[in-house]
């Protein structure tokens, strides 16, 4: 099949760990004899240094004539304490997310046996936990009506939904439940907002066209904290927008380390795969980050960009062997922490030798 991809980097630890993917995805193509055909574009704060921009038009032009997007990550600490700034790098994440119609964000949350004891939780409660967080990406508070007013002294941000953002994110939600454990939690704040009761309202209709399907409402205060004390009893959760960054941020955290967890974002054009943890810019260049959740992005993205599932659970077999191995970075690191590039290596060797 022929693969072709749009590789952007981003900021911080973006390029190092992207690099790694690319790596193993190379050996991918390789093993099954894919013709692989990538370029790389800015984006993020690199962009904006270069270009003035970050999301700059060509860039959004190769991710559209592409049949994936590799995201590395973006975000640099020299916007994040000026709040002044004209141009921010996350403007351009959020630019592209909604110029690719990327209105589903898939988080699937799992636990690694080797690393159980790396959890914050006790192992009794993490071992097993198994779910997905399916978190909206392109409506909420991050879209909607934004401003200042009182000669800048008084400022807003609007949550916004329509009937029709929530019942396609509720649909996807339900198509992911019938194939796994059959629940679907909608996790709202429909005490208080508006948006939530219209969230509920649409759940509520819906839920009888999936007999098959408990549907759960959870408010998003006890989400946060069932997630911690009962990890086990999710199966598929749907959120919106800044409730899905902040629990799927948390939930990140109970598998061992930030630097695991891997996303598909999803919707009308080409779908992004990106690791969910951020630019970590204090290890930029220093060749420690873990580049396992990038890595584990490549392989969504083998199985939902093109439909390889051979692909993928092979490189989700070579990073659970590097794991058992001890070929791991300084953030997992039991005894001798592994470098970046080392890992890459180990996991792309493995994958060109089974
Ligand atoms: C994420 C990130 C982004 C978000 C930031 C960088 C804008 O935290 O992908 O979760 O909030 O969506
Ligand atoms: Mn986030």
């Amino acid at each position: 099949m022929k693969l072709k991809l749009a590789v952007l980097p981003g900021d911080g630890i973006g390029p190092e760990i992207v690099d790694q993917a690319l790596k193993v995805v190379k050996a991918v193509a390789e093993k099954f004899n894919h013709e692989l055909e990538y370029k790389f574009g800015l984006t993020g704060a690199t962009a904006i240094d270069q270009v003035g921009e970050p999301y700059p038009e060509e860039t959004h032009q190769l991710c559209m004539q592409s049949d994936a997007v590799l995201f590395g990550a973006i975000g640099d600490p020299k916007f994040d304490n000026n709040p002044k700034a004209k141009v921010r790098p996350e403007q351009g994440l959020l630019a592209m997310r909604k110029k690719l119609g990327l209105y589903a964000n898939i988080r699937p949350v799992e636990t690694f046996e080797s690393l159980l004891h790396k959890s914050p939780l006790r192992r009794e409660l993490v071992e097993g936990a198994n779910f997905v967080a399916i978190r909206e990406l392109t409506g909420g508070i991050y879209f909607g009506e934004k401003g200042r007013k009182d000669d800048g002294n008084t400022a807003f941000d609007t949550c916004t939904y329509t009937r029709a953002e929530v019942e396609r994110i509720l649909k996807l939600g339900y198509e992911f439940a019938m194939k796994r454990n059959k629940k679907l939690t909608v996790v709202d704040k429909a005490n208080v907002l508006e948006s939530s009761r219209l969230w509920r309202e649409v759940a509520q209709e819906m839920a009888p066209n999936y007999p098959d399907v408990t549907t759960e409402y959870m408010f998003v205060d006890n989400a946060a904290m069932q997630i911690i004390q009962w990890p086990k009893n999710f199966d598929v959760m749907v959120t919106e927008n800044m409730f899905g960054d902040i629990l799927t941020d948390e939930a990140s955290v109970i598998t061992g380390s930030l630097g695991l967890l891997p996303s598909a974002s999803i919707g009308i054009h080409t779908s992004v795969f990106e690791p969910i943890h951020g630019s970590y810019p204090q290890a930029a260049g220093k060749n420690i980050a873990n580049p396992v959740a990038t890595i584990l992005s490549a392989a969504m993205m083998f199985e939902y960009a093109f439909g390889l599932m051979e692909e993928g659970a092979l490189i989700r077999e070579a990073v659970a062997a590097s794991m058992a191995a001890g070929v791991v970075t300084v953030d997992i690191a039991e005894g001798k922490a592994h470098s970046t590039s080392e890992v890459g290596d180990w996991i792309a060797a493995y994958v060109a030798a089974k």
